[in-house]
């Protein structure tokens, strides 16, 4: 079910084939190329090294950063010699309350950015469309260029946080049944609360898309939740931002402690960005420990 990724028009699975492969002379491209060509795509499949343009988009290693886009809190964005995609570079930075309160967590970004690819992947697998391309390396992933709606859509299991303390109860309690909300995505107004209705007449996305949003939010939900369970976590609430790339829907953001409430099953430990919002200390303690669980092998 994934899509066929974008940037250089191979897919995902043709990419991974790349590392360490064996020697297999190409015959239909020895074919269609000179003889000259011919000679290269051998020694590049000798040396494994891209050495024709074809060979290196197709390792991914054709696209480079040209312009800083846009720098947020906890990562940057830049434009690429690829009209389809940008690199987003995953930074240490934190920040609560508005951006108020300001830190690092060492290590945030790696994990972050890893975290995230691990679970695009997984989500992508189960039918759930995502900006993910490429990881370049521990904190730089290529993502598909994508419009972001300006809604944050934040999905609660159990009570917690803004919802506690917005409707007056303690946190912890079970929802029979998962709740949706979206923020207005302006950091001028503070990110306000908002339904669907206001986002209509507010034209931040139209009715189709913002039920696609919803039935896909559900969905990443249901996997995610049965996913951490895997892993001894609960996932108690977490915030995900939805992007338009060529007119569809498809999950953009990240996925990580920084916008998930993970509880440990066992101890109800929080495993996130709460540990930094209210000064609990072991902050990369907590970070580090979800990236154990998930299982994520290091980069070569
Ligand atoms: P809340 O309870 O503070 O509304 O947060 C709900 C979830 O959304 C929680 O998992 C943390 C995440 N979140 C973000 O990712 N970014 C934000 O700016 C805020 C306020 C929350
Ligand atoms: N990242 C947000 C901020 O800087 C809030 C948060 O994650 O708690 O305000």
């Amino acid at each position: 079910s994934s899509p066929e990724a974008p940037c250089s028009g191979f897919t995902e699975k043709q990419r991974r084939k790349q590392p360490g492969r064996k020697v297999i002379l190409d015959f239909p491209r020895m074919m269609y190329y000179n003889s000259f060509l011919t000679v290269a795509v051998l020694f590049e499949q000798l040396i494994n090294e891209p050495v024709t343009n074809y060979q290196k988009k197709r390792m991914g290693k054709g696209m480079k950063k040209v312009d800083l886009l846009y720098e947020g809190k906890a990562k940057k964005v830049y434009k690429t010699d690829d009209p389809d995609c940008y690199i987003v570079d995953y930074k240490d930075d934190a920040t609560a309350m508005d951006g108020l309160k300001k830190g690092t967590i060492v290590g945030k970004g790696a994990i972050n950015n890893r975290m995230t690819n691990h679970i695009f992947k997984l989500l992508e697998k189960e039918g759930i469309p995502t900006h993910y391309v490429e990881e370049l390396s521990d904190r730089e992933t290529a993502v598909k260029k994508v419009e972001i709606v300006p809604l944050e859509v934040i999905i609660r299991n159990i009570t917690a946080g803004s919802f506690a303390k917005k409707m007056g109860v303690e946190e912890g309690i079970v929802f029979k049944r998962p709740t949706l909300e979206f923020s207005y995505k302006n950091d001028d107004l503070h990110d306000p609360f908002i339904n669907k209705y206001y986002a209509l007449s507010l034209e931040l996305a139209t009715e189709e898309e913002i039920d696609t949003i919803t039935e896909y939010a559900f969905k990443v939900n249901e996997v995610m939740k049965k996913y951490f369970d895997s892993l001894g976590i609960d996932l108690v609430d977490f915030k995900i931002e939805f992007g338009r790339y060529k007119g569809q829907i498809i999950l953009a953001d990240e996925v990580s402690p920084d916008t998930c409430r993970l509880w440990d099953k066992e101890t109800h430990e929080k495993l996130d960005k709460d540990r930094f919002r209210r000064d609990m200390g072991n902050v990369e303690d907590a970070y580090n420990e979800v990236f154990r669980r998930l299982g994520i092998e290091d980069r070569k």
